[in-house]
């Protein structure tokens, strides 16, 4: 995607934040982020928050996104929320398939298949995860699990709408453990994913592709990783609960900017 400044840095706020707490957390983010212009940061709230941060966000050029959605355009589908929703709602983004919904929820690639569609039709750029778990990484399946995940669940779309998809590389053992991937790991990865988009699509959509790392990414780590030449953001989770260290995340991920 060529319109998003890089990198891009997402907070993933999972079911944390009340909306009184998610407003205070959006207003300090807001407060302290004009100097930082040099990336594009995302804040993705529970649902019932996302009015209140887009509200609080205002015209500041910080985005937000939705955790999940359901396919369905309406109707009986009690618990669940469209993309058309999310959208009046002020969502830009949506990230579909995060490991939790797979591991908890039972989402497959074919579920994320139908929910890119979904977010696609009206206007939502996804924010499409996969990853490898222990057992897939110790036993050298990392690259084809991430091959059929990507295969699955993307590479129907027509060049087009793969033009709108933003990927997030998150190994599922790096995920709330403290312990992310080396560098030197994602990016192995995230090379690997740039390759599969130039085989299946083409060596331009390829270089132009967002590929965010995600997986205990802190302050003090951020610097290492975005310095991986295929490594255009983060999606951030624990440390994104707080606008001290996901600021901070932030600004370690500009350095990449100041040459
Ligand atoms: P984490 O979560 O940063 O807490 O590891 C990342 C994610 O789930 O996107």
């Amino acid at each position: 995607m060529r319109e998003l400044v890089r990198p891009v840095v997402a907070g993933n706020w999972k079911m944390h934040k009340t909306i009184s707490e998610a407003r205070q957390l959006a207003a300090e983010i807001v407060s302290q982020a004009p100097a930082l212009t040099m990336a594009s940061i995302i804040l993705i709230p529970p649902f019932t928050a996302i009015q209140e941060v887009k509200k609080t966000v205002g015209d500041s050029g910080i985005l937000v996104g939705g955790q999940n959605l359901f396919w369905e355009e309406e109707g009986a589908f009690t618990g669940e929320i469209s993309a058309h929703q999310l959208k009046e709602a002020g969502c830009d983004f949506v990230i579909i398939g995060h490991s939790e919904r797979r591991q908890y929820f039972g989402e497959t690639d074919e579920t994320v298949s139908q929910k890119v569609l979904a977010a696609r039709r009206h206007g939502l750029i996804p924010i499409v995860c996969v990853g490898e778990n222990l057992e897939e990484r110790k036993s050298g399946k990392t690259l084809k699990k991430i091959k059929v995940q990507l295969e699955n669940s993307l590479f129907s779309l027509a060049e087009e709408e793969f033009k709108m998809v933003i990927l997030a590389y998150e190994p599922i053992w790096a995920i709330g453990t403290g312990q992310n991937a080396t560098p030197e790991q994602a990016e192995e990865v995230h090379g690997y994913i740039r390759q599969l988009i130039a085989d299946r699509y083409s060596q331009d959509l390829s270089s132009c592709a967002i590929i965010l790392y995600g997986g205990s990414v802190k302050p003090a780590n951020s610097f290492s990783l975005i310095k991986e030449k295929d490594i255009n953001g983060f999606l951030v989770g624990g440390a994104s609960l707080s606008a001290e260290s996901f600021l901070s995340i932030v600004k370690e991920a500009n350095r990449v900017n100041e040459g």
